[in-house]
């Protein structure tokens, strides 16, 4: 048997330490958590491209200060800002009306709950690109609810790219005291840390050499993604103990490598929500033989999934909006084709064959019914 313990394996599992990312704990500690405990307000920016430790590091973060009440919200599930709000809301007892009520309002109602708390409460917006571009008027709400609203309420953002780059100089002035903070890609030696570590939790004894482990950070390097890495590991550990190997090979990472996308891995896939996958499906199954497809197409092919899958209708503002939301996470590709004056917007997946794509979507979607 090669994999012992199965848990340290998984994307979802959080580590005691985390090694390479002390520098960017402490940074969090003390621009962001002793403001919070002196009840100053302020707010932070955390970004970096995927696999570089972000949610690792701020869960972590959160592990270490029970004496923070801290509301930790995934906006994949959200589509605009006002809808994480409502989360975060009713996270704290409150009720707030059905249909649109203005953020002055959602913003005095929280502040006044949050002033009755005995701890400090933090909220943590994770997988925020998706909303950035998407709803400009929220993010410019809830980072400068201070200056619009007179309250403010202590706010981590995570996200592929600082949402500040759509902002003007003269408004990120105005939204006072927010800082930020870029996760960078990690090198070959700290993959390798990342992976020995997660080798010695793992795996039996033995069963994974040093070249072993030395490889996966080699092919992971041009990623800078400790997820790539910890994948690699995971299917490689599995294909060895498919083979009955009692060890890791050089192979097996090869043939680990080949199975995953890293730009599309199975981590990413299952933090998306069920009509995410099915919206992922349709682009899909209109990709079979084109490159490019309409989103006409996109949108018929909703219609029949979601009957199947959901065993309800989708409308197609909804489907449009998760198909913006696939797009800004980079699962889908756009571009603009024709002339001036006559020009239409298609759309590609490129990263992965989209008969393998579709074969997971549909294993997954299985497993949630
Ligand atoms: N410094 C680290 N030490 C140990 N594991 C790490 C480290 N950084 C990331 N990981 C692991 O890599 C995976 C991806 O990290 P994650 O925090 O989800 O990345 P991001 O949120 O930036 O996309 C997770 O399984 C996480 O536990
Ligand atoms: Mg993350």
């Amino acid at each position: 048997m090669i994999v012992l313990n199965p848990e340290p394996l998984d994307f979802s599992f959080l580590p005691e330490t985390l090694p390479h990312r002390e520098r960017e704990i402490e940074r969090i500690e003390s621009i962001f958590i002793s403001p919070v405990m002196d009840g100053l307000q302020t707010s932070l920016l955390i970004h970096g491209i995927s696999g570089t430790g972000k949610t690792a590091t701020v869960r972590y973060v959160m592990r270490r200060h029970p004496e923070i009440s801290f509301h930790y919200i995934n906006s994949l599930a959200h589509t605009s800002v006002r809808s994480v709000l409502n989360e975060f809301a009713s996270g704290l007892g409150l009720v707030l009306p059905p249909g649109p009520i203005n953020y002055s309002v959602i913003f005095r109602r929280i502040a006044s709950k949050i002033s009755q708390q005995r701890k400090p409460v933090v909220l943590v917006i994770d997988e925020f690109s998706s909303i950035a571009r998407a709803d400009f008027e929220g993010i410019y709400n809830l980072l400068r609810a201070r200056e619009v609203h007179g309250v403010s309420i202590p706010t981590v953002l995570v996200s592929l790219d600082n949402p500040l780059v759509y902002f003007k100089e003269s408004e990120i002035r105005s939204i006072g005291n927010v800082e930020s903070l870029k996760f960078l890609r990690y090198g070959v030696g700290e993959l390798r840390d990342i992976v020995s570590d997660r080798v010695d939790r793992a795996i039996t004894p033995g069963a994974c050499s040093d070249e072993v482990i030395d490889y996966i950070a080699d092919i992971s390097e041009q990623y800078g993604s400790a997820r790539v890495a910890i994948e690699v590991l995971q299917k490689s550990a599995y294909i060895a103990e498919y083979r009955q190997s009692a060890e890791i090979g050089i192979d097996d990472v090869r043939a680990a490598k080949s199975m995953i996308n890293p730009y599309i891995t199975e981590s990413k896939l299952a933090s998306l929500m069920e009509e995410d996958l099915v919206v992922l499906l349709a682009v899909c199954r209109c990709l079979v033989s084109s490159r490019y497809c309409e989103s006409s197409c996109i949108m018929q092919e909703v219609s029949v999934i979601a009957e199947d899958f959901l065993g309800s209708p989708m409308p197609a503002s909804r489907a449009s909006g998760v198909l913006r939301k696939l797009e800004t996470v980079g699962l889908v590709d756009s571009r603009v084709i024709g002339q001036p004056g006559d020009s239409r917007k298609v759309y590609g997946i490129s990263e992965v064959p989209v008969s393998v794509l579709s074969r997971k979507i549909i294993s997954m979607l299985g497993k949630k019914q």
